[in-house]
């Protein structure tokens, strides 16, 4: 971002900064140039967006201004926003992410929203064996539900569904070393290392053979995921802010699917009866999810639409 020597009035002004960064911004091809100038104020400000607008008058100091000159710089280099800024929010909970990781997506906390009404009505169904008092801590007095994720990432499903249910047990996987570093730190952050069991592996070896992610006797009652779904074609198309996010993160293979198969047909050995198997998948990708899974031996298999009106959930529960 050019420097403001010369600049007019009020140019050093919260305002008068954001409108440049903007224009910079969008002359460097970054989309919402605007909403993305005053996101970098609110950070520097330690504000939120609302504030950036309404104390548009304000002058900003000199350490202040050269941050902000900095992180924008950063932007327009069409690094994501959130690896700019180095978080995302996620469900209302503020994750750690960086360039090991997947940013977080809208699309995922529909996922997570999903599968919290779904294990919470689990809760509300009686159980064979009742629940102790001290293991009445679920969402409405059931007992702890236990989640598998694949996949984890910056870990954003398993630490919101943590702090989602005060005895929920997930245990996490990911192939990334980088990635659970970072996961680590987000369970660590919002106080659910405990019940956020990290695990490096891979989810091509997981179910092979081996069964480390069998539980014999009792099962996981859910296995989520939000695999890398993108077919490998697409990958040069996608948006520059995408392109600098993990390949293992969004490639899918061939057609997308090779993660999403390796689960559908895994994910029976770790689920107990009646478990369900949750994946958030590409907008084109719903009919091919279902057959798969009603391949796969699931049942009451259902495909959800996004808020944008695309497939996006795949659901089937183990009969
Ligand atoms: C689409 S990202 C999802 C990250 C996070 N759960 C989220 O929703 O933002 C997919 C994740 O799967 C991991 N992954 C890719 N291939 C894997 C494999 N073979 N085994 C285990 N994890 C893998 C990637 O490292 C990445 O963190």
């Amino acid at each position: 971002m050019p420097r403001g020597r010369g600049a007019p009035a009020g140019a050093e002004t919260v305002g008068g900064l954001v409108a440049r960064a903007a224009a910079f911004l969008r002359s460097r091809g970054v989309g919402e140039a605007a909403a993305n100038a005053e996101f970098i104020m609110a950070d520097v400000l330690g504000t939120g967006r609302c504030e950036v607008r309404l104390d548009g008058g304000r002058p900003l100091g000199s350490a202040r201004r050269l941050r902000f000159r900095r992180l924008v710089r950063d932007r327009a280099r069409r690094r994501p926003l959130a690896y700019v800024l180095g978080h995302q929010d996620f469900m209302g909970f503020r994750m750690e992410v960086g360039p090991a990781v997947l940013t977080p997506r809208p699309e995922t906390e529909e996922l997570v929203g999903e599968a919290r009404r779904r294990l919470a009505a689990m809760d509300r169904r009686p159980r064979r064996r009742p629940a102790s008092p001290s293991r009445r801590r679920g969402l409405a007095g059931g007992a702890p539900r236990r989640v598998l994720e694949i996949g984890t990432g910056s870990g954003c499903i398993a630490v919101a569904l943590a702090k989602l249910a005060a005895a929920w047990k997930v245990t996490a996987f990911d192939i990334s070393a980088r990635a659970l570093a970072v996961a680590a730190r987000n369970a660590r952050r919002h106080g659910v290392a405990g019940r956020v069991r990290l695990v490096k592996g891979d989810l091509f070896r997981l179910w092979g053979g081996r069964g480390r992610v069998r539980r014999p006797g009792r099962g996981f009652d859910l296995v989520i995921s939000n695999p890398p779904y993108v077919p490998s074609r697409r990958i040069p198309r996608l948006a520059a802010e995408v392109r600098c996010e993990p390949r293992l993160a969004l490639d899918g293979g061939e057609d997308g699917l090779d993660a999403v198969r390796a689960i559908v047909a895994g994910a029976p050995a770790s689920l107990a009866a009646g478990g369900l198997l949750m994946m958030e998948i590409g907008h084109d990708q719903g009919a091919a999810v279902k057959s798969l899974l009603e391949g796969g031996g699931f049942g009451s298999v259902e495909v959800l639409k996004d808020m944008q009106g695309f497939d996006r959930i795949a659901v089937g529960k183990l009969a």
